[in-house]
């Protein structure tokens, strides 16, 4: 990260690394999907630790559930001090990508090889955010009427 990424204060700044989280949630979805894919929201997107000019920031992406047209991306981010070797873990970013075919409509995506006791809490627990997003979704409305 340059000074450019940076506020005032030397701290990266959360647009920054949003924006990345993004990108690479962007990336896993279009190789799960093989498509076209555009971003539906960002669910949650935490800041542990500030990042400091000069680090080396890492961004790893998993697809940790997907339904008809969408799909979570799960986004972890580690920054690392290049002379010490020290990585911290700075955020984490949940994000649902929607596949679209040729004309733009949502498209179907395959399905998901889970197999491994991580992949299988991730997908549990982007199932409980799914719920919980609908869940809110549809109080909010109600309350509206
Ligand atoms: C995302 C988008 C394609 C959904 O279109 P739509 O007409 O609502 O289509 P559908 O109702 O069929 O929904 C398609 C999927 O999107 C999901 N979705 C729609 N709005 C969502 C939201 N706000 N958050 C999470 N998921 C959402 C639906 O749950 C559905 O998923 P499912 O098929 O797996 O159940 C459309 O709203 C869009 O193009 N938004 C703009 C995207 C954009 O510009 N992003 C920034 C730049 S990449």
């Amino acid at each position: 990260m340059g000074l450019v990424d940076a506020n005032s204060a030397g701290f990266v700044h959360g647009g920054t690394v949003m924006k990345l989280c993004d990108e690479v949630a962007g990336i896993a979805a279009i190789k799960h999907s093989r498509c076209r894919v555009v971003t539906a929201g960002m669910d949650r997107m935490t800041f542990l630790e500030p990042i400091h000019i000069g680090e080396l920031v890492s961004f790893k992406a998993s697809v940790n559930a997907v339904w008809r047209t969408s799909m979570e991306v799960g986004v972890r981010v580690e920054a690392e001090e290049p002379h010490s070797g020290a990585v911290r873990h700075t955020s984490t970013a949940y994000l649902t990508m929607v596949a679209l075919d040729e004309e733009g409509r949502p498209a179907h995506v395959p399905p998901l090889a889970i197999a491994a006791p991580d992949e299988e809490r991730r997908h549990r627990e982007a199932q409980t955010r799914r719920r919980n997003r609908l869940a809110e979704r549809d109080e909010i409305q109600r309350a509206r009427v």
